[in-house]
């Protein structure tokens, strides 16, 4: 397995768990020697025990050889960063190539969700492999045996199907949300509610409730990149892809708008005053700022003439050199004190059952901008907020 980030990491240790031995290869030697010691430099539920027991039953193991870990391997994963490439929006293959050895070249496009990424590889809706010859499927087969054996559907396809199908998977998923986005505005102007509306939707069999969730825009290191590279690509090829370059619009557009929201929401200024943000990673359970909203809406108020102070269960040390100049805090609680008005950007439990009373006391002034929809408005009313949800009733004046 070549590259121990997010996704090599979690497949690596995956794989471990179904049987074969796996040798985890990077070039970041004191990461590597984090590793061995069993040490996660990322934050994944259950990735630490997983890691450890692969460890401690000599099927994982981590090295910077690469040419050593390759040379007896029956299959080599390369699971390295595909960034955007800078100036054109293709995705940047680089560290593949430099990665890359003379063997039959399979794609296995991973659908694997930070923060439920081990349950994700261990009961996949489906596995995509594009292949093209005889030996490499067997290969791939033999590795997925666990999941044949599951009756989990498996993909066979060839190498630009695969490819393709994985970039649509993406694109569908952030065109679902960005839809539901645009719902959620119009049921402002009309008086409706985006939640009841994406149920009713959602129970058609047909559309599923799932990635129905209106918020303040998609982010991650995923769906804004993978959009991109793929609307850059069909252009190239001549079949531009409308839907998906007006989705990447519409949701920078979003994440833009959502300090204005919390501007609104302020009486129209927030210079001189605090703001607190709960919640600064792209979304619950990681600690990954790639695309996060909260990179949008901190600044744009900062540039407004607001104090923030913020906290984050995971994400403060990483979000700190993105964010300069926010005060950050121990918990929640500390984050409303003495603030004009505070937004909860990221969806994590433990902002779900606050003590409002208790928040509200803290605060100058009782203003919720919650940009999740996790409060019931009324819940927040009856605790003396002026509250600001998504797409549920009137929007701000
Ligand atoms: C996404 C896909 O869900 C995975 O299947 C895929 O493997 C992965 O990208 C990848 O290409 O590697 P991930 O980026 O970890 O996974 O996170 P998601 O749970 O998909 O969330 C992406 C963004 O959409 C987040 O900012 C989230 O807050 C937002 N979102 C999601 C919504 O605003 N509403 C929703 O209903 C769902």
């Amino acid at each position: 397995m070549i590259g121990t980030g997010y996704v090599g990491l979690v497949s690596g240790a995956c794989f471990a768990e179904f049987g074969p031995t796996v040798t985890c290869v990077d070039v970041d030697a004191e990461k590597v020697e984090r590793l061995r010691r069993g040490e996660i430099p990322i934050y994944e539920a259950g990735l630490e025990a997983l890691v450890n027991k692969g460890l401690s039953a000599g099927r994982l193991s981590f090295t910077t050889e690469l040419a050593e870990a390759v040379r007896d391997a029956d299959a080599v994963f390369i699971a390295v960063g595909t960034p955007s490439r800078r100036g054109d929006g293709h995705a940047d293959l680089r560290f593949v190539e430099a990665a890359a050895v003379d063997f039959d070249v399979v794609s296995n496009p991973e659908f694997l969700r930070e923060g439920s990424a081990i349950g994700d590889f261990m009961r996949p809706d489906r596995v995509l492999i594009g292949a093209e010859s005889e030996r490499a499927r067997a290969v791939m087969k033999q590795l997925y045996r666990p999941l044949y054996l599951n009756e989990t559907p498996i993909v066979m396809t060839t190498l630009e199907t695969s490819e393709l199908t994985k970039y649509a998977a993406n694109a569908f998923l952030a065109t679902k949300i960005t839809f539901i986005n645009e719902m959620a505005e119009l049921c402002e102007k009309v008086g409706a509610n985006v939640q009841d509306v994406a149920r009713g939707m959602g129970l058609d069999g047909r559309i599923g409730k799932k990635f129905l969730h209106a918020g303040p825009g998609y982010g991650g290191s995923c769906f804004p990149k993978d959009t991109i590279a793929l609307a850059r690509t069909a252009q190239e090829y001549g079949a531009p892809a409308r839907i998906v370059e007006t989705v990447i619009q519409v949701n920078e557009t979003r994440k833009g708008a959502m300090a204005s929201r919390v501007l609104k929401a302020c009486g129209g200024f927030v210079r001189g005053k605090t703001v607190g943000v709960l919640g600064v990673a792209f979304k619950p359970n990681t600690d990954d700022m790639r695309d996060a909203p909260a990179l949008s809406i901190v600044p744009a108020l900062q540039d407004a003439g607001a104090t923030i102070r913020a906290y984050d269960p995971a994400a403060m040390h990483e979000a700190a050199s993105m964010l300069p100049g926010v005060q950050w805090c121990d918990d929640p609680y500390e984050v409303a004190a003495g603030a004009d008005v505070l937004v909860l950007i990221t969806e994590w439990n433990e902002f779900r059952a606050l003590d409002l009373e208790r928040v509200g006391q803290a605060m100058r002034v009782r203003v919720l901008v919650d940009l999740r929809n996790v409060y019931p408005p009324d819940e927040a009313v009856a605790a003396g907020f002026a509250y600001t949800g998504i797409g549920r009733g009137a929007a701000p004046s």
